[in-house]
């Protein structure tokens, strides 16, 4: 089980809600199943409106390396350097912007902000 806890401005208050591992959920499944005011449109890693940062609460990340398609859309939306993505690829450091489309939920606890 992990806790995943959303923040935001548009919500009254955070919300936690816990994810089964195993179950291969996207962050944004998850946001969708308990009615976070998420943004999104294409599903499908293309369009960059499901973008959200993540903040893994464990010492030793999970869920750290991006899809070809976070690579891209987050790159080009000047949301992560080339640096970032080489961080995350060889020194296992956590990038700073996802897409909630693409990440998958892993049994780690994180906290997300939209
Ligand atoms: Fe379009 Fe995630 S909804 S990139």
């Amino acid at each position: 089980m992990a806790d995943v806890t959303f923040t935001s401005p548009k919500m009254a208050k955070d919300l936690t809600v816990y994810a089964t591992a195993g179950d291969c959920h996207t962050l944004l499944s998850v946001a969708k199943a308990h009615k976070v005011p998420i943004e999104f449109e294409c599903e499908n890693g293309e369009c960059g409106s499901c973008a959200i940062q993540v903040v893994a609460m464990a010492d030793t990340p999970m869920a750290i390396h991006l899809t070809e398609k976070e690579k891209t859309v987050l790159r080009f939306s000047g949301k992560i350097s080339k640096q970032q993505i080489e961080d995350a690829e060889v020194r296992d450091m956590p990038p700073p912007w996802r897409l909630a489309c693409q990440y998958i939920v892993r049994d780690e606890d994180i906290l997300v902000r939209l």
